[in-house]
């Protein structure tokens, strides 16, 4: 007898017959799951969610470490379970292996390639004699008319035209004709590939990917902090640092950032720049004005007002990027101030126009993106988050590297457990673990609904006058140890509360309950790694069951791709993003009253505020 294992938010099924127990098919099928009392169901590192399906019943290890309420939602051990019919599983991050959460970099393919630029071989002539008055441009034309009939050339790029004597003469007549749409970027030789770079400009973190545009194939990827952080941590302070003269330093660290990350990328895989013919940028709006030097200072007020939301297509030599001089980088239009084409580019890499929905998108980070698909409708909008999910404002916040903790778990018998990045001591914790520390302190009822940290509690101290939960006892040694603090607590309920107050806000204007929502898909890196059952339980998301969850990766950068790979995607965003609905939330009527409501930790607590306040 064989059974279906279908395996979330990796996406992958596979087929147990076995007698083994779940952790082993996993571990066959490929899948990583952490496993350090090698299946013993002592450690809880192998932690699963059972969404659908029978398996065996709950082990008495698995008693020992799980409540009575996780073993309810279906919370198991992999090393525990014996698959007894077809299983839908889910897998948090915490369970899996690095390696493993490498891949759920992105889980949404490009399917489609029609790249804007190709190349065509060609065989052109070259005259000796005197006799033929054709220039060498007309007999590049003229073999191109041979070899791609129907291909038209109506403008020249000049500086590609400049190369075409000599390139021409070097190769004897066999070159490749690199071509975008009607325009003839210049000559390489004959065989010469061309490639294309998507880029995800994010505040935090820039994204790139190397592809061979007539194959469709990633050739490298690149990530780097984004250089403009060492003039300021949020968009804010950046669109400051702009006003007062820096504008072109802050377009110029980008720019050098992206043409090293591209040499090595180059190097990598030896092509030369030459090679690469065009690019497509995605970033919120005020990473794409300071990418294109266009002002910034009506994006800092009300109401925020980009320069342009047409989709551009600007010659890569005019911002000093280093590729084919001929080169076009293409950004797609940006939605308003505050929603920009990294946006568009999640939405594209997701098809929310074809969701059938109603369905939620969410790009979580210092500016969370939400987007609700309704019938042929989507709106959109931006919620002031703030850095918390990210570490940022945390007495002890860092980003998700070594050391920092990304889960953690409290049992019934008030056992703690935490993950940590790298399984290094704990030195700080990262936003999915301030998300799991909050959801298990909330269920353990050492931090309340309204999110105050109960004082008398074990486990509860206070440090410097302030109440903390220490999730890692400081040292003999001296270290200091990492603690959840009051005001850690406060920080996510803020970033929590303008969350869900958008979601709420987008649900009020389609006139839409909670249970009509289909899907919620969770974009992006914060997105990616987080428990979608913590984002529930402490009311982040609307309460939907937790398969209708899905966690997509970094949505946007996967957008940028297919728009690199794919012209008709270009065109079916430019077209959704005419009609999208943007909500500006800042001149909301109720959006303060929903904001207050939504800071409670449980969606018990979250209705009866709203409740009070006749919301
Ligand atoms: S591997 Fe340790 S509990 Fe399953």
């Amino acid at each position: 007898m064989e059974y279906r294992i279908d395996v979330q938010p990796l996406g992958k099924q596979f087929l147990y017959g076995g007698e083994d127990d779940l952790l082993t098919a996993l571990h066959d099928a490929g899948i990583d799951v952490e496993s350090v009392c090698g299946g013993m169901g002592s450690c809880g590192k192998c932690r699963i969610h059972i969404l659908e399906g029978k398996a065996s019943d709950p082990t008495p290890q698995e008693g020992d470490l799980l409540s009575r309420e996780q073993l309810a939602h279906g919370e198991r051990f992999a090393c525990q379970v014996y698959p007894q019919g077809d299983l839908s599983i889910y897998i948090p991050a915490s369970s899996l292996t690095s390696q493993q959460k490498l891949q759920l970099d992105s889980q949404l393919e490009v399917s489609d390639t029609a790249p804007a630029v190709y190349s065509r071989d060609l065989e052109v002539e070259i005259p000796t004699t005197p006799g033929d008055p054709g220039s060498d441009l007309f007999r590049v034309e003229d073999a191109l008319r041979t070899a791609a009939p129907g291909v038209e050339v109506r403008r020249v790029d000049l500086l590609g035209l400049r190369d075409i004597p000599k390139l021409l003469r070097e190769n004897g007549g066999k070159v490749a004709a690199l071509l975008r749409g009607e325009e003839l970027l210049g000559l390489a030789p004959a065989g010469e590939t061309p490639l294309g770079l998507a880029v995800d400009l994010g505040s935090t973190k820039v994204a790139l990917f190397l592809y061979d545009l007539s194959q469709g194939i990633m050739l490298a990827s690149r990530g780097f902090l984004n250089p403009q952080i060492a003039h300021g941590e949020d968009i804010v302070t950046r669109i400051q640092y702009a006003i007062e003269g820096n504008a072109p330093r802050l377009m110029q660290v980008v720019v050098e950032g992206i043409n090293a990350a591209l040499s090595e990328m180059l190097a990598e895989t030896g092509h030369t720049r030459r090679a690469v013919c065009e690019m497509v940028l995605v970033g919120n709006t005020a990473m794409h004005h300071l990418f294109l030097g266009l002002p910034v200072e009506q994006l800092g007020k009300s109401p925020y007002l980009p320069a342009t939301d047409l989709p551009l297509e600007v010659k890569a030599r005019e911002l000093g990027l280093e590729l084919n001089p001929a080169a076009v980088v293409y950004m797609p239009p940006p939605i308003a101030g505050y929603v920009g084409s990294d946006h568009l580019a999640a939405l594209a890499a997701a098809r929310l126009w074809d969701n059938p929905g109603p369905c939620l998108l969410l790009d979580i980070g210092t500016n969370t993106e939400v987007a609700l698909k309704v019938g042929d409708t989507i709106r959109s909008c931006s919620c002031a988050s703030g850095p918390a999910f990210e570490g940022g404002g945390l007495s002890q916040g860092m980003r998700a590297g070594e050391g920092a903790i990304e889960g953690v778990s409290i049992d019934a018998g008030g056992k703690l457990e935490l993950a940590v990045i790298g399984n290094a001591p704990p030195e700080g914790i990262c936003g999915s673990g301030i998300l799991g520390a909050m959801a298990a302190l909330v269920a353990a009822e050492i931090v309340d609904a309204s999110g105050r940290i109960l004082e008398g509690v074990s486990g509860v101290e206070r440090r410097d006058g302030e109440l903390v939960f220490y999730l890692s006892p400081p040292g003999s040694d001296g270290s200091s140890g990492v603690a959840v603090t009051q005001n850690d607590i406060r920080e996510i309920q803020k970033a929590k509360g303008a969350i869900r107050a958008g979601i709420d806000a987008l649900l009020a204007e389609a006139g839409l309950g909670h249970d009509e929502l289909r899907e919620i898909i969770l974009a992006g890196a914060f997105g990616t790694y987080i428990d979608p059952a913590a984002a529930l339980s402490i009311s982040l998301l609307p309460p939907v069951t937790l398969d209708r969850i899905k966690q997509v990766g970094n949505a946007a950068g996967a957008g940028a791709r297919s728009m690199l790979l794919s012209t008709a995607m270009r065109s079916e965003s430019e077209e959704a993003a005419g009609r999208i609905e943007y909500l500006e939330l800042s001149s909301y009527p109720t959006l303060s009253t929903l904001f207050a409501a939504d800071m409670y930790l449980s969606e018990k607590a979250v209705l009866e505020a709203k409740q009070r306040f006749k919301l």
